[in-house]
């Protein structure tokens, strides 16, 4: 079959490359796709959220999948224009994304529901939201409610910046109409992972665990950005862990969302806090994350493309177990120069094929673009994902940095502390 891939970052890429070993799958293509996805088949230059668009080609091409990638293809909803004209998908219908686009929905939800998270309140005034804040203790957890790139975050020491963040958010609408209204909620203590499940509107089926680094800068310093780095698996995450976030998590979900009709297909990210009493829910995604999704890509042994339909056939209870490979994966981020702000683009980025060569190391393309004479440049904020597998975790990062340092672009940077925290456990 034909699989279409929607999206174009350092995710698409690694799940077309996973997707492009699959006896199944005759082509991958993909929209808009970037040159790494470009070397695994077609791109076609639809937006991820033109949907109608999307889904006109879908059915020309007679494509027998349809994977989404980014949460803003499934909230402009690319999988009910989809399912109108027939073609599978792989991801969540319009009112079903809810569960990201809009904190406010996720945190009533888990209310409704029981799912363990942060006790929370929605404000569209300043003045409330502030005054709210003067029975609380710090740290303050101020949040925009809509879509705003893994940025729309403050966690605020004192009064005064979090009063700031407020203004920021709800008058100066740094995060735009995302910042129409403001969550905030209770710090929760703890480590992070990120956590994945394959659903088919009833059956979920776990993946593995990973942790990522949402700070720009070494030392978990600096402005919350997408990710800039991630590793898998997540020590923090034991089985007994697993278990919980299935049973008290990822279930309850399942069931809530189809008893109120919106029954979610789709990969299920939860981003946890691992507390003393079990993991918390801090956020859902309704999609991979980035760079997440590449650590796992590089340790899943399975084929994915069978199982990934059968999550959009809704036969995901039939399925065969997934094989990971016990090796841990690393990913890297490289960035360009000023990112998460304002990321410098046009810079020529030169030795991909060089880093290629290092044993165990695949470059995935997240934010690149190829001039007409071939030279590749930065087109975005985070550009490369450096990924690599080893015995240990040691042996990945150490592999992953010597491909970092055989790409030749002074126009980039990348944190050199990538896996700290689980290298000094
Ligand atoms: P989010 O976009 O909701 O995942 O938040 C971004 C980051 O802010 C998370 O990865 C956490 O590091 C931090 N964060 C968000 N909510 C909380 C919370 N309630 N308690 C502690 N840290 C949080
Ligand atoms: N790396 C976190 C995310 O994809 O949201």
């Amino acid at each position: 079959m034909k699989i279409l891939v929607v999206g174009s970052g350092g995710r698409e890429h690694a799940l077309g490359w996973k997707l492009k070993q699959s006896p199944l799958v005759s082509e991958v293509i993909s929209a808009p796709g970037n040159p790494g996805l470009a070397e695994l088949g077609r791109t076609v230059p639809i937006k991820a959220e033109d949907t109608r668009e999307l889904a006109a080609f879908a059915m020309r091409e007679q494509v027998g999948l349809v994977v989404i990638g980014p949460e803003a293809a499934a909230a402009a909803g690319l999988a009910d224009a989809l399912s109108q004209v027939g073609v599978p998908c792989f991801g969540p219908s319009k009112a079903a994304a809810e569960l990201e686009a809009s904190k406010a929905f996720m945190k009533e939800f888990c209310f409704r529901h029981g799912v363990p998270t942060a006790e929370y309140k929605v404000f569209d005034d300043a003045i409330r939201a502030k005054a709210y804040l003067g029975d609380r203790e710090p740290p303050f957890v101020i949040k925009a409610d809509g879509l705003a790139g893994g940025k729309g975050v403050v966690i605020a020491e004192t009064r005064r910046d979090a009063d700031a963040a407020i203004d920021e958010i709800l008058f100066l609408r740094k995060f735009g109409t995302a910042g129409q209204r403001i969550v905030i909620e209770d710090f929760l203590p703890g480590e992070e992972a990120s956590f994945f499940a394959l659903c088919d509107g009833e059956t979920a089926i776990p993946l593995v665990a990973a942790q990522d680094h949402k700070r720009a800068y070494d030392g978990d310093k600096g402005p919350n950005t997408g990710g800039m780095g991630a590793y898998s698996p997540a020590p923090v995450f034991t089985d007994a862990v697993r278990d919980q976030t299935m049973e008290r998590i990822i279930l309850p979900t399942l069931r809530g969302m189809k008893a109120e009709g919106r029954p979610f297909v789709g990969v299920l990210f939860a981003g946890l806090m691992i507390t003393p009493e079990g993991p918390k829910l801090i956020e859902f995604n309704v999609r991979f994350g980035d760079p997440e999704c590449q650590t796992l890509m590089r340790r899943l042994k399975s084929d994915l493309a069978p199982v990934l339909l059968a999550a959009a056939k809704g036969e995901l209870a039939a399925a065969a177990p997934l094989e990971w490979d016990p090796r841990p994966a690393v990913t890297v981020v490289y960035a360009a120069q000023g990112y998460p702000d304002e990321p410098l683009t046009g810079s020529v980025i030169r030795g991909l094929a060089d880093a290629s060569l290092v044993p165990d190391v695949e470059v995935f393309h997240a934010g690149t673009r190829l001039d007409e004479d071939g030279t590749l440049r930065a087109a975005g904020g985070r550009v490369l994902n450096v990924t690599a597998v080893g015995e240990t975790l040691k042996d990945a990062i150490g592999s992953a940095y010597d491909a970092v340092r055989r790409v030749d672009w002074p126009g980039g940077f990348c944190r050199s502390d990538i896996g700290w925290r689980a290298l000094s456990l």
